[in-house]
C-alpha cells in the first residue's frame, strides 16, 4: 500500500484494533475476566471506558467473553469524530455478529443490543473524561483506559480515576513504555537520533503524558492506593506476511510514520536537520509500500484494584466513630503530617452498621491539595481509613474501613 493521501485519527484507531488484539497480555485479560465473573451481585457490569476512541474495547471485550451477562457501558472520548465513527462501528459489528440492535444509540440514548439474553447498553459520548467523571454519579465496576494514560498527566489522572465509585477494577492496557523500533535500519545514527527525538517530544513539559508511563504505573498505582492484580508486556509487533500486512495495518504503519515525522519536525532537535527528518519519513513510507518494514513498540498492560489498601471490615457490626488525628501526605509532601487533632476527623463521624460499604462524605475538612491519606483512630483498637481529596471541589470523596 502506497502512502495514503489523507490521514484520519479514527481510521488509525480502527486499524490499531488488530495490532492490539495480537499484543494484549492474555493472562491479564484472563484475570480481568475472572474478577468480573466473581462479582456475583447480579447487577449489570458497569464499564467506564476513558479515552474510548471508537469504542474498540467494548467490541473486543464482548467478542472475547470478558464481559458476560448484562453490561452497561459508557465510553468517553474528547474527539467527536472518533465517537461518531465508533457509533457506526457498533452498528456494523452488531449486525455482523448477530446481535439484535433495539436502539440506534444516539448521543443521548444508549445502544441496546442483545444476543441470547445477553443484554448490553452502550453509550459513546464526546467529552473530557475528567469533567464527565466530576459531574456524574459514576459507580463503575471497571474503568478501562486503553492507550490512554501515556497521553494524560499520570499524577492527576490516577487519583481522579481511583476516586470514581466504589473501588473499581482499573485496566490500563497498551500503555506506552519508551521503546520504538523500526527495521531495517538504513542509517544507524539517524535512526537513533530520530527515536530519541520522538521520545523526547512525549516528555516536553507542555505536553501531558510521557514516554515511560508504562513502567511508572508500577510505582504510581500503589502510591495512589491501588493494588496490582496482574501485569504484562503488550508490545506491538507488525511485520509483513508474504509481502503483505494484515487487515489495515499498512495504513496504521503509514500513519505512525506520519506521526513520528511530524512530531520530530516540530520538535526541531539540534542533531537532525529538516531534510534528514523528511528523508527518514520518505524512506519509511517506501519500506511500508514495499512490505519491508518491521515495527515494534514496548507497552505494558496493567490490571489493578483501586483503593485496595483498604479492606472492608469482615464484621457487619462494625460501628466506628471517627475521632483522632487526620494524617495525610500530598504528592509534594510525602512525609505524613497531622493536619488537625480531633476537630476535623470527629466531625466526620460515621456509623458503619449493616452492610459494610463505602461511605461518602461531603467536604468537612480544610484540605486543598492533591492528597491521599489516612485517618487513624487513636486509642483502643486502631482502625485505619483511607481518604482521597479530589480538587477542584476538594471534597473528601471516599472513606473506607479496614478490618480490625
Ligand atoms: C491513543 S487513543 C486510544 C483510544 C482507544 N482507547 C483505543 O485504544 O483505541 C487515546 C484517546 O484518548 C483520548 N483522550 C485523551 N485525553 C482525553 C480526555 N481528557 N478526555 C477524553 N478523551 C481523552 C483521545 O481523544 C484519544 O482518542
Amino acid at each position: 500500500m502506497a502512502e495514503p493521501d489523507e490521514y484520519t485519527f479514527q481510521r488509525y484507531l480502527e486499524a490499531k484494533r488488530t495490532v492490539d488484539d495480537r499484543a494484549l497480555h492474555r493472562p491479564t485479560i484472563d484475570r480481568l475476566q475472572a474478577e468480573l465473573a466473581s462479582r456475583g451481585d447480579g447487577r449489570p457490569v458497569r464499564v467506564l471506558d476513558v479515552g474510548a476512541g471508537t469504542g474498540a474495547m467494548l467490541r473486543r471485550l464482548l467478542d472475547w467473553d470478558v464481559l458476560q451477562g448484562a453490561v452497561d457501558y459508557t465510553g468517553v472520548d474528547a474527539r467527536e469524530q472518533a465517537v461518531t465513527t465508533g457509533r457506526h462501528r457498533i452498528e456494523e459489528w452488531a449486525a455482523q455478529h448477530n446481535w439484535g440492535l433495539a436502539n440506534e444509540g444516539t448521543r443521548a440514548d444508549p445502544f441496546e443490543i442483545d444476543r441470547d439474553g445477553h443484554a448490553v447498553r452502550a453509550t459513546l459520548q464526546q467529552g473530557d473524561v475528567f469533567e464527565v467523571i466530576a459531574t456524574g454519579e459514576w459507580e463503575p465496576d471497571l474503568i478501562v483506559g486503553c492507550a490512554f494514560l501515556d497521553v494524560v498527566e499520570l499524577g492527576e489522572a490516577l487519583p481522579r480515576l481511583f476516586g470514581v465509585g466504589a473501588d473499581p477494577l482499573v485496566y490500563f492496557p497498551i500503555t506506552f513504555d519508551g521503546e520504538t523500533i523500526f527495521r531495517p535500519v538504513h542509517d544507524r545514527a539517524i535512526e537513533s537520533r530520530m527515536m530519541d527525538a520522538f521520545h523526547a517530544t512525549m516528555n516536553e513539559p507542555d505536553r501531558p503524558g510521557g514516554s515511560r508511563t508504562g513502567r511508572r504505573l508500577f510505582d504510581a498505582i500503589p502510591s495512589y492506593g491501588g493494588r496490582l492484580l496482574s501485569a504484562g508486556g503488550s508490545d506491538w509487533v507488525i511485520s509483513p506476511e508474504e509481502q503483505e500486512y494484515p487487515a489495515d495495518e499498512a495504513y496504521f504503519l503509514h500513519h505512525i510514520i506520519d506521526i513520528v515525522t511530524g512530531a520530530v519536525e516540530e520538535y526541531q532537535p539540534a542533531d537532525l536537520d529538516p531534510a534528514q527528518i523528511r528523508q527518514w519519513g520518505q524512506q519509511r513510507h517506501t519500506d511500508v509500500t514495499n512490505a519491508e518494514l518491521v515495527y515494534s513498540t514496548h507497552q505494558f498492560d496493567v490490571l489493578a484494584k483501586a483503593w485496595a489498601r483498604c479492606h472492608r471490615p469482615e464484621s457487619t457490626q462494625a460501628s466506628v466513630a471517627l475521632s483522632g488525628m487526620l494524617v495525610f501526605s500530598s504528592r509534594n509532601d510525602t512525609a505524613s503530617r497531622p493536619l488537625s487533632k480531633g476537630g476535623v476527623a470527629s466531625e466526620m463521624s460515621c456509623d458503619c452498621l449493616g452492610e459494610p460499604r463505602l461511605q461518602k462524605f461531603e467536604e468537612k475538612a480544610h484540605i486543598m491539595a492533591w492528597a491521599v491519606g489516612w485517618i487513624r483512630q487513636i486509642g483502643g483498637v486502631q482502625r485505619e481509613f483511607y481518604l482521597s481529596v479530589i480538587p477542584p471541589c476538594s471534597k473528601i470523596q471516599y472513606l473506607l474501613l479496614t478490618s480490625e
